[in-house]
């Protein structure tokens, strides 16, 4: 995965939650004092639309990183999480392990 994936992705996500929140406590929580407004609050209209202009980005970003992170180590079944390559002999960590692809006492470094 490159930088650039894992970055847009974190943003977005960011973007998507943070607006979302936002959006929620000004349309259901905040109350107007004007009894003729349709908005409760004047950054409502663009929070919406910060929020439905970030959502698809979003899903783009996600598919992009689901096929650069988790499809392409799914597929390759020699690679080898870093917690393993780094674990000693005395005390391999499993816990990143999947059967047969990793801490195999042949995989553990010297
Ligand atoms: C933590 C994540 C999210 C939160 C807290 C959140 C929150 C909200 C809220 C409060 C609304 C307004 C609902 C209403 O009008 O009653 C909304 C609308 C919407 N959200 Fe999200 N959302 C999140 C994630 C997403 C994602 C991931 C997508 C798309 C992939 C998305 C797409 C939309 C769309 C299309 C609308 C409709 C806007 C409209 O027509 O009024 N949201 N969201």
């Amino acid at each position: 995965m490159k930088r650039w994936e894992a970055w847009s992705f974190h943003i977005l996500t960011l973007i998507v939650t943070v607006s979302g929140i936002v959006y929620f406590w000004m349309k259901y929580l905040l109350k107007t004092d004007d009894p003729f407004s349709v908005i409760n609050h004047p950054g409502q209209p663009a929070m919406l639309k910060t929020h439905i202009l970030a959502a698809p980005l979003f899903i783009l970003a996600a598919g992009i990183m689901i096929n650069s992170h988790i499809v392409k180590k799914l597929q390759n079944k020699s690679a080898q999480p870093i917690a393993c390559q780094a674990s000693s002999r005395s005390s391999p960590s499993r816990l990143w392990s999947h059967p047969g692809t990793c801490c195999r006492p042949s995989q553990l470094p010297p």
